[in-house]
């Protein structure tokens, strides 16, 4: 797909990878609605965009409230007349041990990094369609392939986030609407801020930009997936596939460290 001039809703606009998305696609020219919760985020990234070139709108809204999907895609229809591209990055994570995390934290995830997007494609598959050559783009997670202790639950919505994005790549396949799901490995963002696990635990870190950059590649050459990580997350992946037994034990041996690194691990 050509990004030029598309109407694009990008959620979790105001930090991490969705900022960068946002820049990136300005230097498209790309006509943006940025969506999160907080008002000043978004205003300062939207402020850039224009600088580089494109157009934005913010629209504030928790996408886990009643409402808020149907809300979002008729202010990208209001402002730009149609909607072409949905990318569903915003989310959020709790890790630690499962029975250390209240119901509110698990409620939280589900509903941000599963739920959300569900409804808001469901919201937008109309005004997708509508414009003849439509594209979802799902922000998943390395942990939704390789699932790791102390993210049980992150794992589980981020898995389920995939696996809707695959099922919903088939369900459209020849209606005009592709998917993309992306797999970010560990990547410098507020989110890792309250993290302490590095590449001893296989977080190597990168840059937002780079994530954004290869996302765009991936649309643009018309990939499924887009998985980042590197050669250290390829075998992982490898292993989990072929012997996973092999791959408990390996994180087994590491899972006491592994389970103080990231007990402090929340962007809720
Ligand atoms: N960073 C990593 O290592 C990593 C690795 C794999 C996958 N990912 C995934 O990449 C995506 C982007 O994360 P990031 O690392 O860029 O994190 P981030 O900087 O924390 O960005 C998350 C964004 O989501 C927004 N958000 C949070 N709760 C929201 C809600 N209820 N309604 C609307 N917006 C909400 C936040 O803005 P407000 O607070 O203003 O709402 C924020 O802009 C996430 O789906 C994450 O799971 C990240």
């Amino acid at each position: 797909m050509d990004l030029n001039d598309r109407s694009i809703v990008l959620t979790g606009a105001g930090s991490g990878i969705g900022r960068a998305l946002a820049l990136q696609l300005a230097e498209r020219s790309a006509r943006l609605t940025l969506v999160g919760r907080r008002l000043e985020p978004l205003e300062a990234v939207a402020a850039e965009v224009r600088g580089r070139g494109g157009r934005a709108h913010v629209v504030t809204a928790d996408l886990t409230a009643a409402g808020a999907p149907a809300r979002v895609v008729a202010a990208a229809e209001e402002a730009f007349g149609g909607l072409d591209v949905l990318v569903n990055n915003a989310g959020n994570v709790r890790a630690g041990r499962l029975e250390s995390l209240e119901e509110s934290e698990v409620l939280a995830q589900v509903a941000l990094n599963l739920t959300a997007p569900i409804l808001l494609t469901r919201a937008a598959l109309p005004a997708l369609r509508a414009g003849g050559e439509g594209l979802v783009v799902n922000v998943s997670s390395g942990i939704g392939l390789v699932a790791l202790p102390f993210y049980a639950t992150y794992a589980a919505t981020k898995a389920g986030v995939a696996h809707f994005g695959d099922a919903l790549r088939r369900e459209l396949a020849g209606e005009g609407v592709r998917v993309l799901n992306v797999y970010p490995g560990a990547t410098s963002t507020p989110m890792m801020d309250s993290s302490r696990a590095g590449a001893e635990h296989g977080f190597e870190y990168e840059s937002a930009e780079d994530v954004a950059a290869a996302t765009l590649a991936g649309i643009a050459d018309g990939s499924l997936r887009v998985v980042r990580g590197g050669q250290r997350r390829r075998d992982t992946i490898a292993l989990d596939r072929e012997d996973p037994a092999a791959l408990d034990e390996v994180l087994a041996a590491r899972k006491d460290a592994l389970e103080r690194a990231v007990a402090t691990h929340s962007s809720l």
